[in-house]
């Protein structure tokens, strides 16, 4: 097997990024978002902890209907959040602790705020501003029915009827996330100049990369036929139907967006890496979006929407193996993001509240995790053990998705709530507290079990397993990049070997069993008598090499 971890122009290969959701990360200015500054302000703590690099979740201006995936103007900073000026001062604290920096860019769709989409909405019907957006007569005598049957992922139609300048009922456009998100048209060529203009402005700036939203998505089937099963979207809350996703010419978008970042590794030898948000049916098709002249890496999600059981847990690793590694890339791990609900509480349901049992399996997937072959991404707050906040009230409710289905059972502030620092009460050191501002959304008493000054001091907390296994991660040649070999184990266990001699082994039970490797582990994720692997705990050894 031939590694090529050593190889600065591949880091991205098994790269440990850290996702930075950054109105949650750290306040500097005591409005109680977080900010720029704030983020430069918790590099150091990110070096401590091992990270590779950053994405930071978009800080463009937006009016924020989706937390800044409705981006009004893609080549500034939010006044919320910085300034230019202060962004520049980040990828150079950055660049000196060896942190590369990715940004999320939104190509799918924009904020009705873009001035191009407003353009559009002042433009008539068949304009040429109108054509950078998918405008269309909609259907009946009157017009009065959406061009097609689609519904958004967020709930509710994915049209939306405009007034045109006279005053009359318009055409519709089209949004397949909020009506304030309208999508695109990536067929039109002043689209994709348009975003080629954006990738340069951040990359002459020096950023790393960026972590592509939405890369199944920006074409839509021609003609926009209807769908047989037009709600498939926001019932799976997934990119599912098949005319409005996954269309064989975004795969031109990113080789030509890979082009652009070999063009400046060719200049400065930094190479450049484009990570996609790619939501797709099966692990064949997501590999189609990382052949070598695609993009680096794709989130591989079938991770994190499997349930904690081995059968599962190994045939989804299993696949993303067979499929995205025979790309020749390497396959993207990630457990949390800011869309789902934290693993803690995940993995937790349905136990008893209390009995740790979701805590202890988040721990045992985070050394699964690390010592898979490929890269891997971290959600901040993962490293702290974060649960997720189930029981914010109504009123605090952020998400678009709470507002467009009136359902509380998938909303996505839970994970989103600002990370503890430190102290016993909120806002934890999140925010500077200016007389009567508060974290944008509230802090559970419980969080200050979790805060990150108590987790540097407890050698035993998940920041600890997650220090320990970067570190280890890093230094053993075995891990990161390369393949890995099932062992034989008897049910409820999942083994595998990497490399030389290291052997990582998960027990799903909860009852204890037999180490299936002899000797003392390198590390658990929790407490094992010797020659036991506990119930809900993962370890890894290095062997002799009989075991390869
Ligand atoms: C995926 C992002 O992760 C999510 O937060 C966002 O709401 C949608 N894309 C739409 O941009």
């Amino acid at each position: 097997m031939i590694s090529q971890r050593n190889d600065a122009r591949h880091w991205w290969r098994d790269a440990v990024i850290y996702q930075v959701y950054v109105r949650s990360f750290l306040d500097s200015t005591g409005d109680g978002i977080g900010d720029l500054a704030g983020v430069r302000a918790g590099l150091p703590y990110l070096k401590k902890l091992g990270v590779d690099g950053i994405w930071l979740s978009p800080f463009y201006p937006s009016p924020q209907h989706d937390h800044g995936y409705d981006v009004a103007d893609y080549r500034d900073v939010d006044p919320v959040f910085g300034d230019l000026g202060e962004f520049d001062l980040l990828v150079a604290a950055a660049r000196r602790l060896g942190i590369r920096v990715l940004l999320d860019i939104v190509p799918n769709h924009c904020s009705s705020e873009h001035p191009s989409f407003r353009e559009a909405l002042a433009a008539p019907p068949g304009s040429a501003a109108r054509a950078r957006f998918h405008f269309a007569d909609g259907r009946g005598p009157d017009g009065s029915e959406p061009p097609n049957n689609w519904h958004a992922m967020f709930g509710g139609p994915a049209w939306s009827r405009v007034t045109e300048a006279d005053g009359s009922p318009g055409q519709w456009y089209l949004h397949m996330f909020t009506p304030e998100q309208p999508d695109w048209n990536w067929r039109n060529p002043e689209v994709p100049a348009y975003f080629d203009q954006v990738l340069r402005f951040w990359l002459d700036r020096g950023v790393d990369g960026f972590r592509i939203d939405v890369a199944a998505g920006l074409f839509k089937h021609p003609g926009l036929p209807d769908s047989p099963d037009p709600e498939a979207d926001a019932r799976t809350r997934d990119s599912v139907n098949p005319l409005a996703w996954n269309q064989p010419e975004v795969h031109d978008v990113w080789r030509h967006w890979r082009a652009v970042c070999e063009e400046y590794t060719a200049r400065d030898g930094r190479e450049r890496l484009l990570v996609g948000e790619v939501s797709v049916p099966t692990a064949r098709e997501h590999a189609r979006y990382v052949r070598p002249d695609e993009l680096h890496q794709a989130f591989f999600f079938d991770l994190l929407s499997a349930p904690w059981d081995v059968d599962a847990f190994r045939k989804v690793i299993s696949e993303a193996i067979q499929d995205i590694a025979g790309t020749g890339s390497t396959v993207t791990w990630v457990l949390n993001n800011h869309d789902q609900v934290r693993t803690v509480t995940r993995y937790g349901e349905p136990a008893p509240e209390g009995s740790g049992l979701g805590a202890a399996r988040a721990r045992a997937a985070a050394l699964l995790m690390l010592a898979l072959p490929g890269a891997a991404y971290i959600y901040q707050g993962e490293e702290l053990g974060l649960p997720e906040v189930v029981d914010l009230p109504d009123d605090v409710l952020t998400d678009p998705i709470f507002r467009r289905t009136g359902s509380r059972a998938r909303i996505r502030d839970g994970c989103r709530v600002p990370l503890p620092w430190s102290g016993q009460a909120s806002p934890f050191g999140f925010t500077q507290e200016a007389a009567g501002v508060k974290p944008w959304l509230p802090q559970p008493e419980w969080f200050a079990e979790h805060a990150t000054d108590r987790a540097l001091a407890d050698t035993r907390s998940f920041w600890h397993l997650y220090r320990d296994g970067l570190q280890l991660r890093s230094s053993l040649p075995q891990l990161g990049d390369g393949t890995l070999r099932w062992l034989d184990t008897p049910p409820g266990i999942l083994a595998f070997s990497r490399g030389d001699g290291l052997v990582c082994a998960v027990n799903f039970g909860t009852a204890p069993t037999p180490a299936p490797v002899a000797g003392e582990p390198l590390l658990t994720s929790g407490p094992c008598p010797p020659g036991v692997l506990a119930g809900s705990t993962a370890a890894w050894w290095i062997t002799d090499g009989t075991h390869d």
